[in-house]
C-alpha cells in the first residue's frame, strides 16, 4: 500500500542547477529552493523531487555519484539540505531525493577500491569479468583503465560502472548469484544510504533506472524485483511513510515490488509521447493528441497502454503522469500555450500522482544548446528558471557568462512575474487546476477513473468518481453522445454545454461537471 500522503500529492521536479542561484556563482543552490518554497506551494504542489544533489564530478549532471552521503558543495552543505527538508515540511511539502542505485561515478571510493589488483572488500561491488580484453554479451564494458586485469560493465555512460546485484542466470564464473554475500552487501549499502537521508528528514526517493539492478537474463525482472522487495521490507519496518517512485515505466512490475508510484515515460511506442510529442517522423505532420491541428487525433494510442496498466495496478499504487522531465524535450517545443493548458488539464485530472517539471507552468521553451554535463539533446530542457524580467531573468545575480546554462534569450521569454497578474495565463491556469484537484477528492490519486466516450477522443469524456470531464483539443465544436443533463460546470477552459442531445464541448475546451 502506498504512503498515505500520496493520496493528494502533486510533485514539482527541480533540476537544482537551474532553479535559483542565491550566491551569484551562476548555478542554483539549496537556499534558492528554500526561497521559492512559497512559490511552489502557491502553484498547488505539495511535494518535490530534486535531481541528484550529491557530491559528483557531474559527467552526467549528478547521476554519477561520488559520495552518496554528501551534498554537492556547489548547492550547499548537508546542513543546508536538512534545513530545506525542515522548511519544506513547515509548508506541508514532502521532499524526495534522487537515488541512483544502479551505478556510481568511476570516482567513487568503492570503485577505486574495486579497481585494485589485490582482492578487497569492494572487489565484487561492481561487475568485473575475469579477462583483460573480453566483455559480456551486449553489456557495455571498459578495459585498459585499471590496475585490475579485467574489464568492468557499465550501466549507462562511460563514467558509470554498474554496481553488482548479481546475475539472474549465470554463464560465467565471474557472474555472481544474486544471493552471493557481496551482492547482498551492495543492496545493504544502498539501504544504508536511504536510511541516512530518511533519518535526516527526506521523505523518500525517485529511483533512477530502477529496473536495471540484476543483470541478464532477468527479463521478467524477477531478480531485480526481489532486491526491491527486500528494500521495501526495510522501509516498512523503519520508515513506513517513505515513498518511492520508480523510473521504470512498467508499473505492473514496479508496483508489485514495493514502489508507490511508477512513471509513464516516453519509452518508444508506449503511447505517452502521442499526447504531446508525436513529431518524430519527418515525413508526417505532428499528430500529438493535444495539437489543435493534429491530422488524425486519437487518444486511444495513449489509453490502450494506460488503461491496461491502470486496471492491473490500481489497488497497488500509482501511475505518475508528467508534463516533462530533465530527459525529455519540453512540451512547449511543439505546443502553444492554449494547447498546453488542455494537456495539463488532462494530466492533472487523471488518477495517480502527477509531476510538474519546473518551468513548464509558465511554458518555458526548449533551447537548442550544445551538450552540458552529459545532457546532449536534454540540455535544452535544463535552462535556468525564468522568474522575472530582471538580470538573468531573476535566476542569478552572477555574470551572464558564468551561468550554468544561458537563459532563454527571446524578448518574449515567459516569466513568472509577467504571468502572475494575468488570470488567464498558463501559470494561473495551473494554479486553478491544482486548486480544483485538492478541493475534489474524486480528482485525487485514488479517485476512480472510467472512460466514457473515447471515439478517438474527439472529444474525450471521462469520469472521475462522481465527476464528468471532457476535453476537446481541436478547433471545432464537438458533441459527445453523453447524457450530462442537470450537471453543473465546476471548472472550465473555453466553453461547453450539457444538453439533451449530448455534451457539447467548444473548440480547445475542457470541462469538469458535477
Ligand atoms: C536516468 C536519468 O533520468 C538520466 O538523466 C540519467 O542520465 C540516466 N538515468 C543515468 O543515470
Amino acid at each position: 500500500m502506498a504512503a498515505d500522503w500520496l493520496k493528494d500529492a502533486v510533485f514539482y521536479e527541480i533540476y537544482p542547477q537551474s532553479f535559483r542561484d542565491t550566491n551569484a556563482d551562476g548555478i542554483g543552490d539549496f537556499q534558492g529552493i528554500i526561497e521559492k518554497l512559497d512559490y511552489i506551494r502557491s502553484l498547488g504542489c505539495n511535494a518535490l523531487w530534486i535531481n541528484p544533489c550529491f557530491d559528483s564530478p557531474f559527467k552526467d549532471a549528478g547521476y554519477d555519484v561520488r559520495d552518496y552521503k554528501k551534498a554537492a558543495p556547489r548547492y550547499g552543505t548537508n546542513e543546508d539540505l536538512y534545513r530545506l527538508f525542515e522548511e519544506a515540511h513547515r509548508r506541508g511539502i514532502h521532499v524526495l531525493l534522487d537515488l541512483v542505485p544502479g551505478h556510481t561515478s568511476e570516482e567513487h571510493p568503492w570503485f577505486k577500491a574495486s579497481s585494485k589488483a589485490e582482492k578487497n572488500e569492494y572487489s565484487n561491488r561492481y561487475i568485473w569479468t575475469n579477462h583483460w580484453f573480453m566483455g559480456c554479451k551486449d553489456l557495455p564494458y571498459i578495459g585498459g583503465e585499471t590496475e585490475r586485469p579485467a574489464t568492468y560493465i557499465l550501466n549507462f555512460f562511460k563514467c558509470q560502472p554498474a554496481l553488482n546485484y548479481g546475475f539472474f542466470r549465470r554463464e560465467q564464473p565471474w557472474q555472481l548469484p544474486t544471493d552471493h554475500p557481496d551482492c547482498v552487501a551492495t543492496r545493504e549499502a544502498m539501504e544504508d544510504v536511504m536510511r541516512f537521508w530518511l533519518s535526516h528528514g527526506c521523505d523518500g526517493f525517485r529511483v533512477d533506472m530502477a529496473g536495471s539492478l540484476v543483470k541478464y537474463d532477468d527479463e521478467k525482472k524477477t531478480g531485480t524485483s526481489a532486491v526491491w522487495r527486500k528494500i521495501r521490507q526495510m522501509l516498512d519496518r523503519e520508515f513506513p511513510q517513505a515513498a518511492l517512485v520508480a523510473e521504470w515505466s512498467d508499473p505492473k512490475v514496479a508496483l508489485r515490488c514495493g514502489f508507490d508510484m511508477d512513471f509513464y515515460l516516453n519509452n518508444w511506442g508506449n503511447g505517452y509521447s502521442t499526447l504531446m510529442r508525436d513529431y518524430e517522423d519527418p515525413d508526417k505532420a505532428d499528430n500529438s493528441y493535444f495539437r489543435r491541428d493534429a491530422p488524425d487525433r486519437d487518444i486511444r494510442r495513449f489509453l490502450d497502454v494506460y488503461e491496461d496498466w491502470y486496471g492491473d495496478t490500481r489497488e497497488l499504487g500509482y501511475i505518475s503522469l508528467l508534463t516533462c522531465n530533465h530527459d525529455t524535450v519540453r512540451p512547449r517545443f511543439s505546443l502553444t500555450t492554449d494547447e498546453l493548458k488542455l494537456a495539463y488539464a488532462f494530466l492533472f485530472t487523471m488518477p495517480g500522482v502527477p509531476f510538474l517539471y519546473y518551468g513548464d507552468e509558465i511554458g518555458m521553451r526548449y533551447q537548442q544548446l550544445p551538450t552540458k554535463e552529459g545532457g546532449y539533446f536534454r540540455t535544452g530542457s535544463r535552462t535556468p528558471m525564468q522568474w522575472n524580467n530582471g538580470k538573468n531573468l531573476g535566476f542569478s545575480e552572477g555574470d551572464a557568462e558564468k551561468l550554468y546554462l544561458p537563459v532563454d534569450p527571446a524578448a518574449d521569454a515567459p516569466t513568472v512575474e509577467a504571468q502572475e497578474g494575468d488570470p488567464d495565463s498558463l501559470l494561473n491556469t495551473v494554479r486553478r487546476l491544482l486548486a480544483l484537484r485538492h478541493q475534489q477528492q474524486d480528482l485525487q490519486s485514488d479517485g476512480a477513473y472510467a472512460p466514457v466516450c473515447t471515439e478517438k477522443g474527439r472529444p474525450f469524456v471521462y469520469r472521475r468518481g462522481q465527476l464528468l470531464l471532457a476535453v476537446n483539443p481541436s478547433g471545432d465544436t464537438l458533441t459527445a453522445p453523453v447524457d450530462a443533463r442537470g450537471r453543473q460546470a465546476l471548472f472550465s477552459i473555453g466553453s461547453g454545454k450539457a444538453g439533451a442531445d449530448g455534451l457539447t464541448v467548444g473548440p480547445q475546451s475542457f470541462l469538469v461537471l458535477k
